[in-house]
């Protein structure tokens, strides 16, 4: 991407203009707006009009006078611009024709303009369904002046144009709802009729990546939603890669979403308990992830972690804070499964403290700023297990005998969902979210650790690869679907907390009451009070 760009935005106050300026706002670009009442530019219309790369120019476009030095030092021009409803004549063909006088005085190469969904190329014909649909439209939506306007640009940049890099979008209907996915072209960069109705917050960010893509040139290609999506995790904010902290990211699923986030386009923390494998594993992660976009050294880097020790957790998130950077994801990865009876440092069971009470501090510590950050997920990786849970609320921490690893590691898991819904209730209004999720059966290191199940280690053992198993915490970690959608439990980049699938939840019915939630926070913070040094 081109850095610190300046961009020349036409129509940046109208329906999908508005989300344009946004995006390349924080995509880094200098954004200039032509606009007849730049006064009426106000921050309680529009979030970005105090922006500081934002540069707002009194002019119209229809006026070579000011469009020509609104053009001057411009890498690019984006109009979004369109006639208002029942004009009689579009002044669309007159501000494309001055737009390229302009854009050919300061030698200004780029161009993308929007137009409609029923615009033809030269080459292409309307079949009788579309040219009924076209008619109707004119008449009965009173845009018979935006069509022609929109053919009349479209032929213009077609025969007189060649000098200028133009790509021409027509995205037909557009839906007035929030994130749906990210938008990409369809048909290999050919012309052809959108195949959905994006929204136009994701179609408007889709013209971030056009700005550069050389493919797009002299064509019209067609949006479609994307079928697997990482624009979370590619979006930069005010042009810097966005923050994940992941914990226990040195081996199986954590690793695996590292290298997968920081190929998106992140930058990664790994939260680990051993230094000497932090190292390792940062990298290889540098060796895998060689063709990042733009890579920098400070992309992947680690810091130490013990999550089941209550004292780390604090060394950490104080540690985490002095860096002062946002932090958008911070993923709950780190665990243990099964093994000998052991306790934390605090004197928690370990199990318990490693995959549960340690995230609960964390997130605690971390919530300001991943507000500050928003909008920001919180991720937590619970398991199958889950399902045949329950939280004794008489034995928390179940350190008498006889112990059941089995049953301390399903109320560990079934913690994480619980704690994960209350979550995301006290975080509604922030811009934050939080969803658990079961990644399946997946061969990682976690088999190791199960000393005392030969079966439960063989079953781990031969489980699905890492590259399967990661995919649903990828997912919820850097998706556009779930875009501040939050207190979803995952199963296959599902949500199985919602509708009849929630009933697979049977056997922990009693735990997944919602009036338990509340309970065990409470629980947890008397837990984590009880065992503090201050508190003995
Ligand atoms: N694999 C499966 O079939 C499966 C199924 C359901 C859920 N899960 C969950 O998936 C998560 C990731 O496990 P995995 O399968 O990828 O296993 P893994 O390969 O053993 O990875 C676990 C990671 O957690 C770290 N960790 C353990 N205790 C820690 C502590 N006290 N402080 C900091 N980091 C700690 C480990 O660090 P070290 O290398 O230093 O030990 C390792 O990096 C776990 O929460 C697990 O319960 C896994």
């Amino acid at each position: 991407m081109q850095d610190k760009n300046t961009i020349l935005v036409l129509g940046g106050t109208g329906s999908c203009g508005q989300f344009f300026v946004q995006h390349a706002l924080d995509a880094g670009y200098i954004v200039r707006v032509l606009s007849r009442n730049p006064q009426r530019i106000t921050e309680d219309r529009f979030s970005w009009a105090v922006h500081q790369n934002l540069e707002l120019v009194q002019g119209d476009l229809t006026d070579l006078e000011t469009l020509s030095p609104a053009c001057e030092g411009i890498s690019a021009v984006v109009s979004l611009a369109g006639p208002p409803l029942s004009a009689k004549e579009s002044m669309m063909p007159e501000a494309i024709r001055n737009t390229v006088v302009a854009m050919r005085q300061h030698s200004v190469k780029r161009l993308i303009v929007q137009t409609g969904g029923f615009v033809k190329l030269k080459g292409e014909t309307s079949n009788l369904v579309e040219r009924s649909a076209k008619g109707a439209f004119g008449l009965f939506m009173k845009e018979k002046a935006t069509l022609e306007g929109n053919d009349k640009v479209s032929l213009f940049l077609q025969e007189e144009c060649m000098d200028i890099d133009w790509t021409m979008t027509r995205p037909g209907m557009l839906s007035d709802k929030g994130v749906e996915g990210v938008v990409e072209a369809a048909f290999k960069y050919g012309p052809g009729m959108p195949a959905d109705h994006p929204s136009k917050i994701d179609l408007t960010r889709w013209y971030i990546d056009l700005l550069d893509d050389q493919k797009s040139f002299y064509k019209a290609p067609a949006p479609q939603y994307a079928k697997q999506d990482f624009g979370f995790a590619q979006q930069r904010v005010n042009g810097e890669k966005r923050v994940a902290v992941i914990t226990g990211a040195n081996s199986g699923l954590g690793f695996e979403t590292a290298r997968v986030l920081l190929l998106k386009g992140m930058r990664v923390i790994c939260a680990c308990r051993s230094v000497e494998k932090a190292k390792q594993a940062v990298e290889a992660l540098r060796t895998l992830t060689i063709e990042r976009p733009d890579a920098a050294e400070q992309d992947i880097s680690f810091m130490e972690l013990d999550v089941s020790s209550l004292d780390s957790v604090r060394r950490f998130a104080q540690a985490f804070l002095k860096l002062d950077i946002p932090l958008h994801v911070l993923l709950c990865n780190a665990g243990i499964m099964m093994g000998p009876q052991r306790q934390s440092v605090d004197g928690i069971d370990l199990q318990i403290a490693t995959n549960y009470l340690g995230h609960f501090l964390l997130c605690s510590l971390l919530e300001e700023k991943l507000k500050a950050s928003a909008p920001a997920r919180v991720v937590h990786v619970s398991s199958v297990a889950a399902r045949m849970g329950t939280i004794d609320f008489s034995n928390l921490n179940p350190v008498s005998q006889p112990y059941s690893s089995m049953k301390a590691y399903q109320m560990s898991k079934l913690m994480q969902v619980v704690f994960s819904r209350e979550l995301n209730r006290r975080l509604e209004g922030t811009g934050v979210t939080s969803n658990s999720l079961e990644p399946g059966i997946v061969a990682t290191n976690l088999s190791k650790g199960i000393t005392d199940s030969a079966q439960m280690r063989s079953h781990i053992e031969n489980g699905v690869s890492v590259e399967e198993g990661a995919k649903t915490q990828i997912f919820l970690c850097s998706s556009m679907k779930v875009h501040e959608k939050g207190g979803g439990n995952y199963v296959n980049c599902i949500d199985h907390a919602k509708g009849l699938l929630k009933f697979k939840y049977i056997l922990a019915a009693h735990s997944l009451r919602h009036s338990v939630d509340a309970h065990l926070w409470e629980e947890s913070e008397a837990l984590i009070e009880s065992h503090s040094p201050t508190s003995s």
